[in-house]
């Protein structure tokens, strides 16, 4: 592979929206640490974690989930109460002082949960197909069926996010993620699989996009489209298999989204050498390269040396590292100083370093 001198493009500013420049081309990725209290508040810990890696050009949040039918991994950040609103206040607010930027990212699960997350009550999705496996980390939890949403539901859902995006800006969040991607709620109005409704939310590539399209526009209205981004998986690696027909779902949304001057789109993959045949045998970046001409967030197993040349090479615009960042919270004094990044293991998950 063809590697520079890792920095040269990486540590330059970008020019994210009129009024937001990036101090560098590098997004922290969203990750679920499951640290919240017990009341789903971020803690001082978590506080200090994001203050630490504010020398990243964007970080963005692990997956807020918007409402408690929403939950699907146990002490996973929430914003409905007092308190989780002043524990990201307080996350916010160390970021600041240390410099750096921050984006919330929204969250939605849908079918992946169970009901010991929901007070008993089924996990909601937009058709009532069953998820196999167990819960990770709670393997106890075996998945089931979802009940599908009634269409009154689904409205409420999109305020859903409307609501959430407002307390994310009154706690003073840069801007808003929106998680579309890896198989949760927005992703499953998206995929074939997941989607098997007859009505205005299914049937169509057009009405299969259109409860993404509407909670970005709803989101947009709160902060901004120059502040909002949002996270796509078009081929599916997780939570959900793939059909081919989903490749023009993502065409249609993808050229909706053109318009609107969101901040950027964002690739959701784990490893993005993996080649989807429901996408033609194109990897996840590829094709959203080919049919999204703003700003693209690549994400998936890259080092800074494959991103720089991703990057010089115009395959996106911006990277983010998320396993990298669990290992080298100064990854970008590393980059500066020309120094090895620390190999990442698993078991870093355990704190909050
Ligand atoms: C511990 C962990 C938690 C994650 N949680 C989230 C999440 O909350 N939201 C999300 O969109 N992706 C989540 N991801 C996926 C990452 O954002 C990213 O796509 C993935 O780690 C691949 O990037 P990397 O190779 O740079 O680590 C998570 C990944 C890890 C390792």
């Amino acid at each position: 592979m063809d590697t520079g001198p890792a920095g040269e493009v990486l540590l330059q500013p970008y020019q994210l929206s009129p009024d937001l420049t990036l101090a560098n081309r590098i997004l922290m990725a969203p990750m679920t640490r499951s640290m919240a209290g017990p009341d789903l508040a971020p803690t001082a810990a978590t506080a200090s974690y994001y203050a630490r890696r504010a020398a990243i050009g964007l970080i963005i949040s692990e997956g807020v989930v918007i409402r408690p039918d929403g939950q699907g991994y146990r002490r996973t950040p929430g914003l409905w109460t007092e308190p989780q609103v002043a524990g990201w206040r307080l996350v916010v607010e160390r970021v600041h002082e240390a410099g750096g930027r921050i984006f919330a990212q929204l969250w939605h699960v849908g079918r992946v949960s169970h009901p010991s997350f929901l007070g008993g009550a089924m996990p909601v999705a937009p058709s009532a197909v069953p998820l196999e496996g167990r819960v990770p980390r709670t393997p106890s939890l075996v998945y089931g069926r979802p009940r599908a949403l009634e269409a009154d539901e689904v409205e409420g859902l999109i305020d859903g996010f409307a609501s959430a995006a407002q307390r994310a800006q009154q706690v003073g969040f840069d801007g808003i993620e929106i998680h579309g991607a890896n198989g949760y709620l927005i992703d499953q109005f998206l995929h074939h699989r997941t989607n098997r409704r007859r009505d205005a939310w299914g049937g169509t590539p057009e009405k299969m996009a259109r409860f993404a399209l509407e909670v970005v526009d709803v989101v947009a209205a709160v902060v901004g489209a120059g502040r909002l981004g949002l996270r796509l998986s078009p081929g599916s690696y997780t939570h959900l298999e793939g059909d081919p027909r989903d490749a023009q779902v993502f065409r249609h949304l993808l050229g909706e989204l053109e318009g609107r001057g969101l901040a950027y789109v964002h690739v959701g993959v784990f490893d993005d050498t993996q080649r989807f045949p429901e996408l033609g045998g194109s990897r996840a970046s590829e094709f959203l390269r080919a049919h999204y001409r703003g700003t693209l967030v690549g994400n998936g197993g890259y080092t800074p040396e494959t991103a720089e040349t991703a990057i010089a090479g115009g395959r996106f615009d911006l990277v983010a590292f998320g396993r990298a960042l669990v290992a080298n919270p100064d990854l970008v004094a590393r980059l500066q100083a020309h120094e090895p990044l620390r190999p990442y293991d698993s078991e870093m998950l355990r704190s909050l370093w």
